[in-house]
This record gives structure tokens, sequence and C-alpha cells, in this order.
């Protein structure tokens, strides 16, 4: 019989019980996700270290503007973070929220485009990507509706490939081929025109952009009435901020929004600075740490264990 190892604690006993009584019958939750609990996954934050791709700043390609001006650029960062983001896996914090969100009314807003909480079986019904996904593609033309969902091709046309390095020594097959990293600012990116880049096979003009929500566009309506819908049907208990400098408005108004619903706030994040902007109240929690440690560690009162090598990665 293999001997089981308890797993250390990562939480402060005293917080950890009183979080727990009030998880425990707590019956609507709330969450806001952000780019901290795939850390540990291997993504890069956006504020944070590895929040530049070469020498742009990330959010300043993440905009139409960027997009009208050299859309090759753009895709090219997008079909960076699409790679990334299929060569990780989530961990245990995203399969942690899942369970939870099949055990109670809890409803999950996310900023995050990675897809990993879908992969971790989030049931979608109770997850909200407020910013998108970097697996929707859609049509650029104003005029042409045509969205696809859940395109996981990589890349999604060839000459979107990560370029290998031809002259590497070591590079005599395609397996041994070396990935070069289009980060790093002394690999020289190919200028992409409009020839080079995803068209739309509806409207055969327009190109294909990443259905994510760029900075000065609106969130997804359809989104949001779901949101607002469920906020409004009654009283908050708690809401869990995750891995978010909750900097980025609206999806940081829930925080506030939520409070003001009744709702206790338990903030889980690397650094002790990044509370939400209202501040924390004696009544709430932070949990400073590794959400990937901590999220399983709190929620276990009510999921059980979260052990991830039972779990499936819904991309595989
Ligand atoms: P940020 O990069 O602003 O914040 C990431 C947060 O995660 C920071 O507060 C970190 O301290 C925290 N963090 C880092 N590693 C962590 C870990 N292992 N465990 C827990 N916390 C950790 O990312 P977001 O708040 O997600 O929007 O940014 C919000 C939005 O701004 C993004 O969705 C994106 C961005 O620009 C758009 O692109 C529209």
């Amino acid at each position: 019989m293999a001997a089981t190892t308890a797993r250390p604690s990562v939480v402060p006993k005293k917080d950890l019980e009183s979080f727990q009584e009030h998880l425990n019958k707590s019956t609507r939750i709330l969450a806001l996700l952000g780019a901290g609990l795939s850390a540990s996954s291997g993504l890069p934050t956006f504020r944070g270290a590895g929040g530049l791709w070469r020498t742009h700043d990330a959010t300043s390609l993440a905009t139409p503007e960027a997009f009208g001006r050299d859309p090759g650029l753009v895709w090219q960062f997008y079909s960076y973070r699409r790679h990334m983001a299929l060569g990780v896996k989530p961990n245990p914090a995203h399969y942690a929220l899942a369970e939870l969100a099949r055990k109670k009314n809890f409803l999950t807003l996310s900023q995050n485009v990675d897809g990993l909480s879908p992969r971790a079986r989030h049931p979608a019904d109770k997850l909200k990507l407020l910013h998108g996904s970097l697996f929707d593609v859609k049509c650029s033309d104003f005029f042409c509706d045509y969205l696809e969902k859940n395109n996981y091709t990589d890349p999604i046309v060839p000459t979107l490939a990560i370029p290998t390095d031809e002259s590497d020594p070591t590079t005599n097959s395609a397996l041994a081929a070396r990935e070069l990293d289009i980060s790093d600012e002394n690999v020289a990116i190919p200028e992409l025109d409009y020839d080079h880049l995803p068209k739309c096979p509806k409207c055969k003009r327009g190109l294909l952009r990443p259905g994510v929500v760029w900075f000065n566009e609106r969130l997804p309506s359809d989104v949001l009435e779901d949101v607002d819908t469920w906020m409004d049907e009654d009283d908050i208990d708690l809401i869990m901020v995750i891995g978010t400098s909750a900097k980025v408005y609206p999806a940081a108004g829930y925080v506030d929004i939520a409070r003001r619903k009744g709702a206790r706030v338990a903030v889980i994040n690397m650094d002790k600075g990044d509370a939400p902007a209202s501040g924390l109240y004696s009544r709430d929690w932070f949990f400073e740490g590794d959400a990937a440690q901590i999220v399983p560690e709190l929620l276990k009162s009510v999921i059980g264990e979260t052990n991830t090598e039972e779990l499936s990665d819904a991309a595989q």
C-alpha cells in the first residue's frame, strides 16, 4: 500500500478555518480570476515580469488600433500566446474551481483568455469569459458576424508557424529542430501582410482576428447580461479575487458590486500590494502566495482533495 503524504498547509490555520466556515455555509459565491491563476502553469502575467513581448508592452498590442496598423505583428503575438497556452496544462487551482462549480451555486468571471479553465472542464454555464478566448477567432470586418469557437489549430495558418532555427547544428531532424523563441528580440519577426494572414471563410474579405476583448472595446454583451442576471438574483456571500491586479475595468468593478450585495472578499495573490482598489475590511481575507497551491487548500472543505493526476485535460 502506498503511503499518503499529507500536503503541507500553505495558509495560516486561523484564516483557513474562518474562511472555510464561511465557504461551507455560503450559498452564492463569485470569483474573479486573473493571469496569476495560470502563472504556475507557466504563462506570464501582464503586469509582472514577462509582461513584455520582445520590446512591446503586451497591452500595447491588445488594441484594435494596433491590429489596424500592423495585423501581422499582432497576429504573431497572439499566435505565440496560443502556442504557449497549448503547451502548458491547467494547474490544481483550475481543477479545484471547476469542482466547486459542480458543488455550489458558484459563478466564475475570468479575465483569462488562455483556455485553461475550459480545459480543466469548468462547467461552461458557470464560467463567464469576460475577455473572450485566444481560441475563438472572428472576422475583423465590421459588417461580418463570423465567429468560430474553440479553434485549437496551431499555427492557425502556416505562415504564423514559430520559426525554427535551421542553422542550429543540432537541427538534423524535424524533432530536433529548436523552436526559436519569438519573444526574443534577436529573432527577426517576418513581416506579414494581408496575403499571409487568416481570412474570413464567410465574407472572404475581412481578416480573421483573435476573439479576445481588446482595450477600447466593449465586453461581450451576452456575457455581461448573464453576469448581471446572476448578480441580480439574490445576495452574494463570498467573492474570491484570484491572481488579478484588479486594475482593469469593468472586470475589477465586480468586486465592489459583490461587496454591495453582502459578499465577504477573499483575495489570493502573490503580492500583498494587489488588494482591490476599495481595500479590504476586517471581515475579508488576504491569502498571500501561489494560487495553484492556496486555492485547492481553501476549497478542500467543500470539494475534498484535488488530485490533478486523476483529472483530465479536455484538450487531450
Ligand atoms: P495582471 O498581470 O495585471 O495581474 C496578475 C496578478 O497576479 C498580480 O496581482 C500578481 O501579483 C498576481 N500573481 C502572479 N503570480 C501569481 C500566482 N502564482 N498566484 C497568485 N497570484 C499571482 O493580470 P490581470 O489582473 O489578469 O486584459 O490583468 C487583467 C487584464 O489586463 C487582462 O485580462 C488583460 C490585461 O491587459 C485584456 O487584454 C483586455
